[in-house]
């Protein structure tokens, strides 16, 4: 099968892997030369993920069969109705969808009308002097979204990232005056205390397939300190759950997806591919921080090698509307993904460091490696402003898996660059569990 991806990211790497594996041509477009991706596609465009028009073009061109679209920026454009209006099958949801990660006040609007688990209070505001009203009458603490897209660095918590009311009130009036997300409207919203997951799942609009659970990393250095990035790792366990996460908490998890699913087809807004939800586990259950309208990166690497069914099929049967006769499964490992960065990431990258990395090695420890925005350049590699490559270890255990990563980390070297050790380290976890048992009063 002939299969068109967008995106030249690490998720796309793993997506482009998964395809590979499953016997599909590949047909990449992207907008850097992803060295991982080029080594694997038929044919490669390069051109940028948001200009949809020449990417359909070219996918005609190619007679690609079916389309698979990583980063939100061209779902959010419409590249699926796109593809779909030249006759072909995608597996990613159209633009109104999509508005589920792209537009923050219509995925809280929907939750509330619908009156769905998970919901948090929220308020929309693009007066000036509402917010100010607002942010001087509410009890308790406020977290500050951009309504539009920001690449996840636009979101700014209290006691995190702004010390009182006032750094929250500027913040506000700057997303408003300076457009921050590309829309003049900022969501406020309670700040939820516990630790986060992320729930992925295949859907073909009426059937779920949840996969394991995922904890990322946003924040940029260890310890969960510093600005919010894209993730700098992630890891999951053999038995899909969490440390902190019980079975109980993931069905309920799975059961929010699946309400929000049929309230979006109740929208007419019918969603098909993958659906990712970040949850927050709180004392009072899990509640929901986003979704996202594709595969999280890095999510995306710790769950795409692991999955045992052909991912090719299971595209086409999410782009066809049907995957009832599919029998989804994974290989029951834990997994370590630890992102490599440029020195300066998340606030001023510094890019153009050479990047060496000896492929073989990391595959001989038993970890797989991912280009994320690399630039290939006359045989050698080079960073670019955004995150650079990641490895993944996989065992039986997350012990080992994060040891794995740690070895596979080993084998890459350059000069300025970031990146994280603490992900997946076994002193870590026991922290977070501490920290929810706390949370929820359960004995310690
Ligand atoms: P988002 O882009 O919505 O995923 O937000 C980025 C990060 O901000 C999340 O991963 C959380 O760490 C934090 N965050 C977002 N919303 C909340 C909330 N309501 N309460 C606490 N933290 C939040
Ligand atoms: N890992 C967060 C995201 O993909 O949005």
């Amino acid at each position: 099968m002939k299969i068109l991806t967008v995106g030249g990211g690490a998720r796309e790497h793993a997506m482009v892997k998964a395809l590979d594996r499953s016997g599909a041509e590949v047909y990449a477009t992207m907008g850097n030369n992803n060295p991982g991706i080029a080594g694997l596609a038929k044919q490669v465009l390069l051109e940028k993920d948001t200009n949809i028009d020449a990417i359909a073009d070219w996918a005609v061109e190619m007679e690609v069969e079916l389309g698979v679209v990583g980063p939100e920026a061209p779902l959010g454009m419409g590249i699926s109705d796109e593809l779909e209006r030249r006759g072909i099958p995608c597996a990613s949801p159209g633009r109104r969808a999509a508005e589920i990660e792209t537009s923050k006040e219509f995925m809280r609007d929907l939750m509330a009308e619908h009156e769905l688990p998970g919901r948090v209070e929220y308020q929309v505001f693009d007066d000036i002097e509402e917010l100010e009203d607002f942010i001087a009458h509410y009890k308790g603490d406020l977290v500050v979204k951009p309504v539009g897209l920001t690449g996840g660095k636009g979101v700014k918590v209290m006691g995190d990232h702004m010390e009182n009311r006032t750094e929250l009130f500027d913040y506000s009036r700057t997303v408003l005056n300076e457009n921050i997300g590309g829309t003049p409207r900022v969501v406020l919203e309670e700040k939820l205390e516990g630790e986060e997951f992320t729930l992925q799942a295949f859907t073909d609009g009426e059937i779920v397939v949840p996969a394991p659970l995922v904890q990322d990393h946003k924040r940029l250095y260890e310890g969960d300190l510093g600005p919010n990035t894209g993730g700098m790792g992630s890891y999951s366990m053999a038995d899909g759950l969490l440390p902190f996460v019980d079975r109980k908490t993931y069905d309920e998890s799975v059961g929010i997806i699946r309400a929000t699913l049929e309230a979006m087809r109740e929208e007419g807004r019918a969603y098909k591919g993958v659906i990712y939800g970040q949850f927050m586990l709180t004392a009072r259950g899990p509640k929901v921080i986003e979704f996202n309208c594709r595969w999280g990166d890095p999510e995306a690497m710790n769950i795409l090698p692991l999955l045992k069914t052909d991912y090719a099929g299971l595209c086409m049967g999410m782009a066809k509307g049907d995957i009832s006769d599919l029998k989804v499964t994974f290989e029951p490992k834990a997994s370590v993904c630890k992102y490599i960065v440029p020195e300066g990431y998340g606030f001023q990258s510094i890019p153009g460091s050479q990047l060496m990395v000896d492929e073989t090695s990391i595959e001989g420890v038993g970890a797989e490696l991912f280009y994320a925005s690399v630039d290939a350049r006359n045989g050698a590699i080079y960073t670019t402003t955004s995150r650079s490559l990641a490895v993944v270890g996989f065992a039986s255990d997350i012990e080992e898996a994060e040891r794995v990563s740690e070895r596979a980390l080993s084998h890459i070297k350059g000069e300025k660059i970031h990146m994280r050790h603490d992900i997946g380290k076994p002193e870590v976890i026991r922290n977070k569990v501490l920290r929810m048992k706390t949370l929820r009063g359960d004995p310690v």
